[in-house]
């Protein structure tokens, strides 16, 4: 009988160089460093040139990589338009997912064995996905796109094409911490997603527009969004214990905890939570941390015991909503993050690519008639 392992839970997919995650430990390692020392010390540009490249930029290195990324900002106007017809109802996921496929049309990469065309696309990719996430956000409320500000940093221009305002050097340095902290995490499921695609030799666009597809779920990077319509359930601390019974009580994911491979706190979760709480300023008796510091400690009298506890999708929402972002774009922005590391492990499979195509236990049946639509009886079973 052939071993199943549902979700493929401790089933090694693959090899790699990029990061490493201590679940007991709770230590996270981007090409071997640790994030608290990226956090600290490093940029979001630095991060995500580590992750591509192996090594962290030299200063002219770093001056090249930006200087690229900086004329590559903005996106045509038919990628312009195409976000213009969408919805705007519709989920900013699905409109970054369907942009960033349109860009492949633009810049065909299909080579995926020349060096220079993964390079130009992941240039493109960095540097295009906050323009087209702030398109939309801008866009579905009928206001004008804001074009990239060349005099303006990475982070510093996002808030400026979402916002028309340069932000506080403070808010966004905060933020570009939390792109440092959600660039790569390993075997995730929407890495893993890339990981496949990319192993049909698709194209690095194609490769992340089926990763954003995958990010997109409650269970994975949707989890930031559903934090925040938790907490403002809840609505106070007060209501904290008898929401969590009820939500235990009903088998029920609380969102934000929880990990695969984490058996402690997240360590993003311990820097977004401090982050948080620098900006949380009047701290008032029911702000939304006010209150997810109180579910944090009943979960942990619930739940901690079986490792059940806070991920970094717990803290991120709070500090976005603190900085006025929307909530349906927290998960673009970790998108807008997570397509470093994407990236880096499209490339990795590309150097040593198998195709992956796991087995089945076929549980059907075998040799069934075909029966002759006269003599068919209703199907009972639901899709
Ligand atoms: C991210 O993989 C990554 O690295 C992802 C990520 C990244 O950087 O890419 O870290 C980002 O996606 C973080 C996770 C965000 N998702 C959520 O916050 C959604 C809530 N979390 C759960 O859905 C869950 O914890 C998962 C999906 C994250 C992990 O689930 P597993 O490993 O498949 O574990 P499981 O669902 O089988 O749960 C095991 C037990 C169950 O109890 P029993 O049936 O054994 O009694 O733990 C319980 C679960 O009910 N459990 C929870 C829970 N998570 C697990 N109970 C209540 N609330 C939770 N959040």
């Amino acid at each position: 009988m052939r071993d199943f392992f549902p979700g493929l839970a401790g089933v090694v997919a693959t090899k790699s160089n990029i990061s490493s995650v201590d679940g007991q430990q709770g230590i996270l390692e981007y090409r071997g460093i640790r994030i608290e020392e990226l956090a600290a010390h490093g940029t979001f540009m630095e991060t995500a040139y580590l992750l591509l490249f192996d090594e962290l930029p030299t200063s002219s290195a770093l001056r090249q990589f930006e200087e690229d990324l900086l004329i590559h900002r903005r996106i045509k106007y038919r990628i312009t338009d195409l976000i213009k017809c969408l919805p705007e109802s519709g989920h900013p996921m699905d409109a970054i997912q369907a942009a960033v496929a349109a860009l492949g049309m633009f810049y065909p990469a299909t080579n995926v064995r020349d060096p220079e065309a993964r390079y130009w696309a992941a240039i493109r990719l960095l540097a295009k996905l906050p323009t087209m996430v702030a398109a939309f956000a801008r866009l579905r409320h009928g206001d004008d796109q804001i074009q990239p500000n060349d005099n303006l940093s990475y982070s510093e221009n996002f808030f400026y094409m979402l916002f028309e305002q340069k932000p506080d050097p403070a808010i966004a340095k905060m933020f570009d911490t939390s792109l440092i902290l959600h660039a790569e995490h390993t075997m995730n499921a929407s890495t893993f997603s890339g990981l496949v695609t990319a192993s049909t030799l698709a194209d690095p666009y194609t490769v992340i527009s089926s990763a954003i597809g995958t990010l997109k779920g409650p269970l994975h990077g949707g989890a930031n969004e559903a934090v925040i319509h938790m907490l403002r359930a809840i609505g106070s601390v007060e209501q904290v214990a008898s929401f969590l019974d009820q939500k235990i009580e009903a088998k029920e994911k609380v969102m934000g905890f929880g990990h695969r491979v984490y058996k402690v706190k997240d360590p993003r979760a311990l820097i977004l939570q401090e982050l948080a709480q620098h900006m949380d300023k009047d701290q008032k008796p029911n702000s939304l941390l006010t209150i997810a510091r109180a579910v944090e400690q009943e979960m942990e009298q619930r739940v901690g015991h079986k490792g059940i506890r806070p991920n970094v999708d717990f803290y991120s929402g709070i500090i976005y909503h603190q900085m006025g972002i929307e909530t349906d774009m927290f998960t673009p922005i970790f998108a807008m993050s997570r397509v470093a590391g994407w990236l880096a492990h499209c490339f990795e499979q590309y150097q040593h690519n198998h195709l992956f195509r796991p087995d089945q236990i076929y549980e059907g049946p075998h040799n069934r008639p075909y029966e002759s639509i006269e003599s068919r009886k209703p199907s009972t079973s639901a899709i």
